[in-house]
């Protein structure tokens, strides 16, 4: 069902700029259905979504599974609130903690509040187990952890800052996979350390094992705590289940959201029997937190993710499609190699990033640029050769217009 049938999709931004906060510079586009890897607008134009809503849409748009749980738990029971046990959360945090180094899951509903819900455990845990005043946390330069206060202030970029301050104290950064810069940061006084395994509004930048493992060794040496924001780069995105498992580093935290979800809000914050015993009953909430909904939903994306076979498939095809990428790079010598894991690539491009997106919206492929110079793909994990086949033509095209 679309709410306001009938109206063109100029009308539709119009009343929009009436009435939602302009907080985002949105492209004036209106999509109101989607199947697999295609959406469509109010116009009836398709598109070919090698974004996913952000990573969100990892199974692709309306997959039969998604559309079960939701439709057969919305004749049940939609919410019951945390004053109750909730079985589906159960069932879900028992899939998370069998795949993971984990042993507990809070739930919650963004990766934001995941973020935040790991800020919070890493100092209760810190003043639990060493006293005042280990309270730093340490997160590295050009990341993106969220939009609420704390996380903001974990971001380590200034521009999602301006404007909010006072900001909490105790936080600061360091750059990504810079081992010597880690370890001058460092110290007693550090409660935890917040790591993106792939920065992805950053410009699609992996950390090295390397610095995983550094990282890893010098939080034990510290008694601080490794938090992976696995937000973007987790659950199927890189081919595995979780982006840590390449690495083989494990944090001591994980914080989960989007693709968990298939499109349904949730977020997901796993960590060790050790720390998580640091939160007690009246320490954290969330009203909406892993309600049977979105553990419904969350429990089906699992099954299809968990099933034989299925990351054999998401890797071969993300491959195809990185070779596609590598060679229109060498074909228009765009510079810097393509990066990323799996179905997170970046392609970077000094220059046309906003035009080169737009071209390939026009024709039909949406993809983002990201930091002004980086495109990035987010392609559906089940995108099928022929729909990369199709991107990749698009692409061809597009730089053949604009690339000079
Ligand atoms: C790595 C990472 N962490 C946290 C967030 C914040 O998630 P949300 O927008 O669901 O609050 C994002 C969003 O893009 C993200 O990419």
């Amino acid at each position: 069902m679309t709410q306001l049938e009938g109206l063109s999709m100029e009308e539709i931004i119009e009343q929009g700029k009436n009435v939602v906060m302009n907080t985002y510079g949105r492209l004036p586009m209106t999509m109101v259905k989607g199947e697999g890897a295609w959406v469509w607008d109010t116009e009836g134009k398709r598109y070919l979504d090698f974004l996913t809503g952000l990573a969100v849409n990892s199974l692709g748009h309306s997959h039969p599974a998604i559309v079960k749980a939701i439709q057969e738990q919305a004749q049940e029971i939609l919410h019951t609130s945390n004053l109750y046990w909730i079985p589906n959360q159960v069932a879900l945090a028992e899939r998370l903690v069998k795949h993971s180094f984990a042993d507990k899951v809070f739930f919650c509903n963004s990766g934001a509040e995941a973020n935040e819900a790991a800020f919070k455990l890493a100092r209760k845990y810190a003043k639990k187990m060493y006293g005042s005043p280990k309270y730093e946390v340490l997160s590295m330069e050009n990341s993106f952890h969220g939009r609420t206060l704390a996380t903001l202030t974990l971001t380590g970029q200034t521009k999602y800052q301006e404007g909010y301050d006072p900001l909490p104290v105790g936080l600061s950064y360091t750059a990504l996979n810079d081992v010597e810069g880690l370890k001058a940061k460092i110290s007693e006084k550090t409660a935890a350390v917040f790591i993106e395994p792939i920065q992805g509004e950053g410009g699609v930048i992996p950390a090295t094992s390397e610095f995983l493992q550094k990282a890893r060794a010098l939080c034990d040496q510290y008694g601080a705590l490794l938090v992976f924001d696995e937000v973007q780069c987790g659950v199927g995105r890189t081919g595995k289940l979780f982006a840590y498992e390449w690495s083989g580093v494990t944090p001591d935290i994980m914080t989960l959201a989007k693709a968990l979800g298939g499109g349904v809000p949730i977020g997901a914050m796993l960590a060790t029997d050790k720390v998580a015993a640091a939160f007690q009953p009246g320490d954290h909430a969330s009203t909406f937190g892993g309600n049977p909904l979105a553990t419904a939903v969350g429990c089906a994306v699992l099954d299809v993710m968990l099933a034989e076979g299925f990351f054999a498939g998401v890797q071969e095809r993300a491959n195809y499609l990185r070779q596609g990428l590598e060679q229109l790079a060498r074909k228009y010598q765009t510079g810097d190699p393509v990066r990323g894991q799996g179905f997170i690539l970046g392609w970077p491009v000094a220059k046309f990033g906003p035009e080169l997106v737009e071209s390939c919206r026009q024709k039909g492929l949406l993809i983002n640029c990201v930091g002004g110079k980086t495109l990035r793909f987010l392609p559906p994990l089940l995108a099928e050769k022929a729909e990369i086949d199709e991107a990749l033509n698009i692409l061809d095209d597009v730089f053949s217009e604009i690339w000079k």
